[in-house]
């Protein structure tokens, strides 16, 4: 982390964020004045149920979306309203985001080389054609694939494995920010650790600044350094994980950590 006299820098600052989604009685407000900052190396975790606007958050961060209101300052710089070029390359040289789903999120006609070349090639990240490979080569082994399988395609892969495609392919390009948003949803539980470890390993070794968003609370709690609570479009409760977790402030959020115990399979032995 980058801790300068104590005090992180500010990658990423959202100030009454609100997304809306159509008009009159559709009208669905997404996401309504959400505020939150995440200093540079920090992985922030954002949770709540289905439907209380963390993908939104997500996107309209990226810019899928057009927000319908507030400030989104990325690396000091003001990223909501038009987009000129320079907020344009600032966006997508600086933020990536991982899918919940690697299958649909990785082109099945593409081979695993060339998947995770891609942005390298659009960035013009090599000067040679030797450097490329072995940014790509390098990567493969980094997130725990053979580079011997670059010339397969998705499908040869397993959930996991193409997860860590997904993975490569972004962190190749070293953004500042990486959204990953439900990145291990989609996987089998006994995989789901590996991931999260991979994605802890790969931010402590490039310092890269995580937006997570996920359901399961125990893995927000074993990789975020910051939490949010999400419900309605609103952030009810952010603050320190441990504290968050530890000493709960408001309702909701402790209505979701005693909803735990119930989730968790093995007590209804009981
Ligand atoms: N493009 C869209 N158009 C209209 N409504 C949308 C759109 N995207 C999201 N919504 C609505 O906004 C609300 C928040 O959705 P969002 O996907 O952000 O929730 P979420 O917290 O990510 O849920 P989940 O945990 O199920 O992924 C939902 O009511 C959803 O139906
Ligand atoms: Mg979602």
């Amino acid at each position: 982390m980058d801790i300068v006299n104590g005090k992180q820098d500010s990658l990423l600052k959202v100030e009454g964020l609100k997304q809306y989604f159509g008009k009159g009685k559709s009208l669905v407000k997404a996401v309504d004045d959400v505020s939150f900052e995440i200093k540079k190396g920090q992985i922030y975790g954002l949770v709540g149920e289905s439907g209380s606007g963390k993908t939104t958050v997500g996107r309209s961060i990226i810019r899928i979306y057009d927000p319908t209101g507030g400030s989104i300052r990325f690396k000091g710089t003001e990223i909501t309203g038009k987009l000129d070029k320079e907020k344009k390359q600032l966006i997508t040289s600086g933020i990536q985001m991982i899918f919940q789903d690697p299958m649909a999120s990785l082109n099945p006609s593409k081979k695993v080389f060339d998947i995770i070349a891609q942005g390298v090639d659009i960035h013009h990240l090599a000067s040679s054609d030797a450097e490329r490979k072995d940014m790509v080569y390098e990567m493969m082994e980094e997130v725990g694939l053979n580079p011997s399988y670059a010339d397969r395609y998705p499908r040869q892969f397993s959930g996991g494995q193409r997860q860590r495609i997904a993975i490569a392919r972004t962190v190749i390009l070293k953004p500042d920010l990486i959204i990953a948003d439900e990145p291990i949803s989609a996987l089998d539980v006994s995989i789901q650790a590996q991931i999260i470890n991979l994605l802890k390993q790969l931010q402590q070794k490039y310092g890269t600044t995580i937006l997570f968003i996920a359901h399961d609370l125990s893995m927000v709690r074993y990789l975020s350094d910051v939490v949010g609570v999400m419900n309605h479009g609103h952030i009810v409760e952010t603050g320190d994980t441990e504290e968050v977790f530890n000493n709960p402030k408001d309702q909701y959020t402790i209505d979701l950590l005693e909803a735990i115990p119930r989730m968790n399979p093995r007590r209804t032995e009981i």
